[in-house]
């Protein structure tokens, strides 16, 4: 069987690793990959929005089924256009990705379909969305209604940010037409969780939970991020809250999704608000998280593989997945100065030096030549390549270690973190510290 995971980041050398272990498989490509997933698959120049260059790819080699990575691909329609070439797709076609493509269309999916969320009301007009700031009160929480790489949320702590924020993304079109329709939410107030979950017409089933730390500095403070790490299982979740979630919103979304049509197929990401009412959803994501899928495929014990073709086969409810008892923690080592603008091309060192039962998921990085008469940073020896890993993003590295408890895994993440190094490099040191937001279910 030939595959093509389509991405480069930590959350698809995660998929290409776990995928890597299939016997079934025998070509596993990632377009366009990085210096990591280039150990566990054979990587492709093709950019990942590149529907054309993916198609064509797909086509002359054959591929039998393509995994999608990130949202950005999933909202310009790849799922249908590689079905439309014969290729199986683990990823929701068009009409199903505007669940993370459009927030109104997620709102009035939820409200349709009586799925706990906050109170919300859409704005098109800024002089109307000025006239009504603050009508849920403070903080006020503003959303770009389209894709805006993580950054389209802003929570505005009084009338003078909120209108600023209005003018920056109504007037200023900061995020461009991302922000041609805003939606207003009710503010919500509790401990987030991300709940991942394979979906297919007929199924859902969650995987294992993960806790995702958004913003950039320790205790957090500072500006939202992609992610700075994560760990599963969530420590928040209980047997009856989960019961709560597969009632409450699991049961009825799949419902939802028969109900109008959306014969989605891949993975759903909800983010949870787990309030004193209960959990409420506060998104839906169409793909695996980043950086939740690290330590969540770090923990299957199954071969995913098989779980790919069951949904896009419509059978799911027939595959059994199972999980370790261990748990991972997850820690993204980033470049100085992210998520603002950072340098690039700064050397890794120490990857050699890493425990070998610790996984080191590359989100941003390449190969580089090293200087003549160096020695080859890679294998850290005379094998004639000279050649070097350095950084390519604002977040480099994912340093994923399993333990019998929370403790021990956190704790062997934070050693092997400590044996890498590039320049400027940055990491929020309390990854999976237990305190308030996490430890109603310390084990
Ligand atoms: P989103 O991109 O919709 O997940 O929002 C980004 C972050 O903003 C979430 O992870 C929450 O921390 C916060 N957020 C979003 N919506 C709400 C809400 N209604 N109430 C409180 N916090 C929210
Ligand atoms: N870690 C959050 C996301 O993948 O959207």
């Amino acid at each position: 069987m030939k595959v093509l995971v389509v991405g480069g980041g930590g959350r698809e050398h995660a998929i290409c690793w776990k995928l890597a272990q299939s016997p079934k498989i025998d070509e596993l490509y990632c377009a366009p990959g990085n210096a990591g997933i280039a150990a566990v698959a054979e990587c492709v120049d093709i950019g990942a929005e590149d529907i054309e260059g993916i198609c064509g790819f797909a086509a002359d080699q054959k591929i039998d089924l393509a995994v999608i990575g990130p949202e950005v691909p999933l909202a310009m329609g790849i799922t249908d256009a590689l079905e439309a070439g014969g290729v199986k797709v683990f990823g929701p076609n068009k009409k199903c990705s505007q669940l993370e493509a459009s927030k109104s269309f997620t709102k009035d999916f939820l409200a349709r379909h009586d799925i706990p969320t906050a109170g919300y009301r859409e704005f098109t007009d800024k002089d109307e969305l000025m006239n009504a700031v603050g009508i849920y009160g403070y903080p006020m929480v503003l959303k770009a209604d389209g894709l805006a790489a993580g950054k389209g949320v802003v929570i505005a702590e009084n009338e003078a940010d909120a209108k600023k924020s209005i003018e920056e993304m109504m007037g200023q079109k900061v995020f461009g037409a991302a922000a041609d329709k805003v939606v207003v939410e009710e503010f919500l107030t509790g401990v987030e969780a991300s709940m991942l979950c394979f979906v297919d017409e007929n199924t859902i089933v969650p995987m294992q939970s993960a806790q995702d730390y958004k913003r950039i500095f320790d205790q957090d403070k500072g500006p939202n991020t992609g992610g700075m790490g994560t760990y599963s299982p969530s420590l928040v979740f209980t047997p009856e809250l989960e019961q709560q979630i597969r009632e409450r919103i699991l049961e009825p979304t799949l419902r939802g999704f028969q109900e109008d049509g959306l014969d989605f197929k891949g993975v759903l990401f909800i983010g949870l608000m787990i309030t004193e009412d209960g959990p409420a959803v506060i998104e839906f994501n169409n793909r695996f998280g980043d950086p939740e899928t690290q330590s969540v495929l770090a923990r299957m014990d199954s071969d995913l593989l098989d779980i790919f073709l069951a949904v896009t086969e419509n059978r799911l409810a027939d595959v059994e997945i199972k999980w370790k008892e261990e748990r991972a923690v997850c820690v993204v080592l980033a470049s100085g100065g992210y998520p603002g603008s950072y340098a690039k091309g700064k050397l890794i060192k120490g990857l050699g030096d890493v425990e070998e039962d610790v996984i080191v998921f590359h989100a941003g990085t390449k190969f580089a030549e090293m200087p003549e008469g160096s020695k080859c940073a890679v294998c850290d020896d005379d094998c004639g390549l000279k050649r070097g890993i350095v950084t390519a993003g604002g977040r480099v590295l994912g340093v994923t270690a399993l333990g019998a408890t929370h403790e021990e895994a956190r704790a062997k993440a934070y050693e092997n973190v400590k044996r890498i190094s590039f320049e400027g490099i940055q990491y929020r040191t309390d990854i999976g510290v237990v305190d308030r937001r996490n430890s109603n279910n310390l084990q």
